[in-house]
């Protein structure tokens, strides 16, 4: 048995430690968006397949019997195209969903559809936070009104695209107690944050929560159709039942 793993988050990391140590035949995916990523133990291809037919193509060549998406929420094509071909092709297929975050008491959170709508928020000259990443960083451009931070793991290979902010480089896990000194010395007016889910990036909205800073939540996009698992534990037990 051969599992592809598509990679890309902690949970990811997470996975492969285990699957390592319980000796199974492991193929990791990584789209390449992250330029030194962290070892994952397992056998690890980098970079997109090609498309779909690269996929197929793939799947076929390294006969792989199982797949595991552990990307992450917001990556939803790969996981539409690795679920609807895994259906097709008669491959298991099993996404790791981790729940969405739930505002919790003395959260200051607005919900937006699209990345697009913050900008109605946020008032001229405000300081606005984005904890999105770089790849989206194009959608803020209607926030020309504000100043803007945007965190990303890789050192900028570029200016910022806007005049109006900076880049912040960062790679997680991020702490509390270091969110809340590095939120305060900016004293940032909003958070934007993807509803991710899971526990290790959740520690900026309890930064945000303890300081009262307001949080623009940005829904998830539509799944896809499949098996879920919403743990690690659930995902392991799912691929040691194969
Ligand atoms: N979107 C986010 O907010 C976010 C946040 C943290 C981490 N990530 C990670 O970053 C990666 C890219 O995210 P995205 O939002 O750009 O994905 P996406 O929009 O769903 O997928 C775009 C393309 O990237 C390639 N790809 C994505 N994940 C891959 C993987 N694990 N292995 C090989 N190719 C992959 C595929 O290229 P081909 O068509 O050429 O196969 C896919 O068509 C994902 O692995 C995800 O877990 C994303």
């Amino acid at each position: 048995m051969t599992l592809l793993l598509l990679a890309g988050t902690r949970e990811a990391q997470e996975l492969a430690q285990v699957l390592a140590q319980e000796g199974r035949d492991v193929l990791a995916s990584l789209a390449g968006v992250t330029r030194a990523p962290v070892n994952l133990g397992v056998d690890t291809r980098r970079g997109g397949f090609g498309g779909e037919d690269g996929f197929r193509q793939e799947l076929d060549q390294r006969r792989i019997t199982a797949v595991l998406d552990a990307t992450h929420p917001f990556a939803h094509r790969i996981s539409e195209r690795t679920a609807r071909v895994c259906q097709e092709v008669g491959v298991p297929y099993c996404q790791l969903l981790r729940p969405a975050w739930q505002a919790e008491a003395g959260d200051k959170w607005t919900h937006v559809a699209r990345e697009e709508d913050v900008a109605a928020l946020v008032s001229p000259g405000q300081l606005v936070f984005l904890a999105t990443g770089r790849q989206t960083l194009d959608r803020f451009s209607n926030l020309s009104h504000a100043r803007i931070i945007c965190r990303q793991i890789d050192p900028p290979e570029g200016p910022f695209p806007f005049p109006n902010g900076e880049f912040l480089v960062g790679r997680p896990p991020f702490p509390v107690a270091a969110e809340v000194d590095l939120f305060q010395s900016l004293q940032i007016n909003w958070l934007v944050v993807k509803n991710a889910g899971g526990h290790a990036s959740k520690t900026k909205l309890t930064a945000a929560r303890q300081l009262g800073i307001r949080v623009a939540m940005i829904a998830r996009p539509p799944q896809p159709e499949g098996l879920k698992a919403t743990t690690v534990e659930a995902a392991l037990a799912w691929v040691a039942a194969l």
